[in-house]
Formats: C-alpha cells, sequence, structure tokens
C-alpha cells in the first residue's frame, strides 16, 4: 500500500460525474479553495477544501506541496492517429502554394505517403517513436489517450500499429484506448471499388482485429473523394454487430452526410465538424453523439472552426476537444495549446473547456467511470498547473504549463 497527499492546492477544479455533459452542464464544474487530496494505490481516497487536511500528514508515504496552484484532472486526448512512419514536412511548400488537403492525398500523397512508410517501418520503429510521443503527452499534462491505426489500410501493417498500442499500454504509464481505421482513405487499387473494400474491412479485417483483442473502437473517414455515407453505413453497421463502439470523422471539408450518419447510427463520437450543418447536428443531438472538435487541426489547415458554441447553447450536444495529433492535419500533440484555441476560436469558457478535455473525451472512450474528474474512487490521475486558475492556463500560450503529472497516484514529471 502506498499513499500520497496532495496539499496547498490553491484551486482544484473538475467536472463532476461519469457521464458526458451537454448543454449547461459543460459548464458545471466543482471548484475547492485550499483543497488537498488524499490517494490511496492510486485511488482517489479523499478531497478536502478549506485548508483542512483529510489525514494527517505523517499518514502519507509522500506529500507534494502544490504551492496555491491550480489542480485539474489529467487531460484526456480522445483522438489522435500517433503510430505512424516517417514525417511530412514536404508538404508545406505545396499547402502554401495553394494546394488543399484532399489535392494532395487525391495526387497520392497525404496519408498514402504515410501508408507507404508506415509499411515499411518495423514494429521496433514505431514502438520507439510512439513511446517518445506518449513521453511528450504525459509531460503536457495528458494521462489517458485513444490512438487509431489507419496507415496500413491492409491487416498485416494495421495489426502492427495495433500491436505497437497493445504493447505500449502494458508498459507504459499512459492508458491508451486503442481504435481500428482500415477505412481512412482509399488506395489507388481500390479506387472506384470502394464498396469491395468495405467488404474486405467487414468480412476479413474487422472480425480478425476483434478476435485478437487490439481494439475497442472502429472509426471510418466519410469524406469527399474518400468514403460516402452509404459505404460508410454499411461499415459501421459491420462493426456495430462485431461488438465495436463507432465513431466517425464527419464534416472536415466536405459535409456528405457523416455527422447525420453519426447520429442515426448513435455513434459514441463524430469528429472533426469543421462544416456541420444544422441537420448534422440536430442528428448528433438525437443519437446522444459527442462533437469531438479538432481546433489545431483547424488551424493548422488553414480552415474554418467547428461551430462549438451552437453545439453547447442550440443543439446541447456534448462537445470534446482533442489534437488529432497526425503527420498531415496536426503535427502537434499538444493539448494545451487546443485549450488555447477552445477559448479563443470557439469562444468556450474554461469551464467548458475543462469538460471538453476531461470527462467529456473519457466518456467518449469508455473510461469515464476511471478517469476525466478528480473524485472519490476514482484513478488519481491528475495535473499540478504553473498557474493558480483555469483562467490563465486557457489564456497563456506557447509554454509547457503542466509542473506536475500524476497518473494512478504515480509522480509522472
Ligand atoms: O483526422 N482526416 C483524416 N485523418 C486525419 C489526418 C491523417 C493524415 O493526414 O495523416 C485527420 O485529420
Ligand atoms: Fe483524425
Amino acid at each position: 500500500m502506498t499513499t500520497l497527499l496532495v496539499k496547498n492546492i490553491g484551486i482544484l477544479q473538475t467536472p463532476v460525474g461519469s457521464y458526458s455533459h451537454r448543454g449547461r452542464e459543460q459548464s458545471e464544474n466543482i471548484r475547492l479553495k485550499d483543497s488537498a487530496i488524499f490517494i490511496k494505490d492510486g485511488i482517489i481516497m479523499e478531497i478536502t477544501d478549506g485548508g483542512r487536511l483529510p489525514f494527517s500528514e505523517s499518514e502519507a508515504d509522500n506529500v507534494i506541496d502544490a504551492g496555491k496552484r491550480l489542480v485539474t484532472p489529467g487531460l484526456v486526448d480522445g483522438h489522435t492517429h500517433m503510430v505512424f512512419g516517417g514525417y511530412r514536412q514536404n508538404e508545406i511548400p505545396l499547402k502554401l502554394k495553394g494546394a488543399g488537403y484532399l489535392d494532395i492525398l487525391r495526387a497520392g500523397g497525404g496519408i498514402m505517403d504515410t501508408v507507404r512508410r508506415t509499411r515499411t517501418a518495423s514494429f521496433d520503429e514505431l514502438y520507439v517513436k510512439t513511446k517518445g510521443f506518449l513521453d511528450e503527452m504525459m509531460s503536457l499534462g495528458v494521462t489517458t489517450c485513444e490512438a487509431k491505426s489507419g496507415y496500413g489500410l491492409e491487416l498485416e501493417t494495421e495489426i502492427k500499429m495495433l500491436r505497437v498500442l497493445e504493447k505500449l499500454n502494458k508498459d507504459h504509464d499512459m492508458d491508451i484506448v486503442p481504435t481500428f481505421m482500415p477505412a481512412h482513405a482509399v488506395e489507388d487499387i481500390w479506387k472506384g471499388r470502394e464498396e469491395e473494400y468495405i467488404h474486405i474491412c467487414c468480412q476479413e479485417m474487422m472480425p480478425e482485429i476483434k478476435r485478437l483483442g487490439l481494439a475497442d473502437y472502429v472509426d471510418v473517414f466519410t469524406e469527399d473523394s474518400v468514403f460516402n455515407k452509404e459505404q460508410s453505413r454499411e461499415y459501421l453497421e459491420c462493426a456495430r454487430k462485431l461488438g465495436f463502439g463507432l465513431k466517425i470523422h464527419a464534416d472536415e471539408i466536405e459535409a456528405i452526410g457523416g455527422s447525420v450518419l453519426a447520429g442515426e447510427m448513435k455513434a459514441v463520437s463524430a469528429e472533426h465538424l469543421i462544416v456541420i450543418n444544422d441537420e448534422g447536428m440536430k442528428s448528433m443531438a438525437e443519437g446522444g453523439t459527442t462533437a469531438m472538435c479538432l481546433p489545431a487541426t483547424s488551424f493548422y489547415l488553414g480552415a474554418a472552426f467547428a461551430p462549438a458554441r451552437r453545439m453547447i447553447d442550440e443543439f446541447k450536444i456534448p462537445v470534446a476537444m482533442a489534437t488529432d495529433f497526425n503527420p498531415g492535419s496536426c503535427p502537434s500533440l499538444n493539448l494545451q495549446f487546443v485549450i488555447n484555441l477552445g477559448y479563443l476560436k470557439y469562444r468556450m469558457t474554461p469551464e467548458e473547456i475543462l469538460t471538453a478535455v476531461t470527462v467529456n473525451p473519457a466518456c467518449a472512450i469508455g473510461k469515464g467511470h476511471l478517469a476525466g474528474t478528480l473524485e472519490k474512487g476514482k484513478q488519481a490521475d491528475l495535473v499540478i498547473w504553473e498557474a493558480p486558475d483555469m483562467e490563465t492556463l486557457c489564456y497563456r500560450f506557447g509554454s509547457n504549463l503542466a509542473k506536475t503529472v500524476i497518473k494512478k497516484g504515480k509522480i509522472i514529471t
């Protein structure tokens, strides 16, 4: 048994509950002053305020003095593509000359470039590279994340990617939720025969991934020049029959019905939603689908920002925010920058933002009962910030403000 006392917390701010927060609930955080947390064997035993200590200091094996700083739950990055070969810095000059994301993909670059490099990368190369990313994410305050396959587009490489995540889930302190995404791009040999590829995903790939227990969710890129709404529906229906949770990359560049489908299929989340329309938002609200908004991708693509304010106020859709870390549209794994963009570009409040990077993504990746809030009985995943309050965390940008990161009661940095 090991115990840890974190004392002298200036403000402890956290959402409450193990469910997706929508509408007004999105801004319901509790804010305790002069707080302390007592942790036993990685679990929160007690939280106090008003300068009271849950137990006497001498009862704790370790004591951390938070120095009146802000403490929040560890951040949850609910959408990443962190396992990949190579990088794509070569695309920037093309982008600056006016080539769009889909132009580069249609010309065989973009995701297909990363597919080629991921196929030739060894397991060990991918393992070491991904471990480096996880270390960096944790140092930035992330304690739970999701990660997708999708740079294989054939079973062998997809399995290699998911095995990297499986091993890192055991070896690394980060909790990683794996998502299978073979419908991430259309390779040349499948162009015009997308239905056939979808059948292979459904009949060969998904059952094998299920048998191997390598993924919890299945995701699809529903987009112009990629997979259309009906192909995506068939694919997701197969995934659901096999017992996977459903996710959809929807309305990133063209609104071809992805968010409508997400609601119809009661997908757990729909991702991007930059160009979502009212029909899509209505469908998602009815389906109970979380909006996984990715503002750093909007920033990097020079695109518009998803209408997060309307999702919260008018449609009562639970909003989460994630990095979308990947080598093309968002080569950053800094969720703190996403927080800044949520504040300035989505015009969300600090309370809404905290919900969007903790409990809402936790619920969208099946971890809401363990992570995403600071409450008795939950995992002791928390961050002591070099900031007195959430407002400062939303306002400062470009620095790493995570001072101490604690995962399941273990001090990481
Ligand atoms: O979510 N849009 C599709 N997939 C990723 C990008 C992947 C890549 O460009 O390598 C995304 O932005
Ligand atoms: Fe993505």
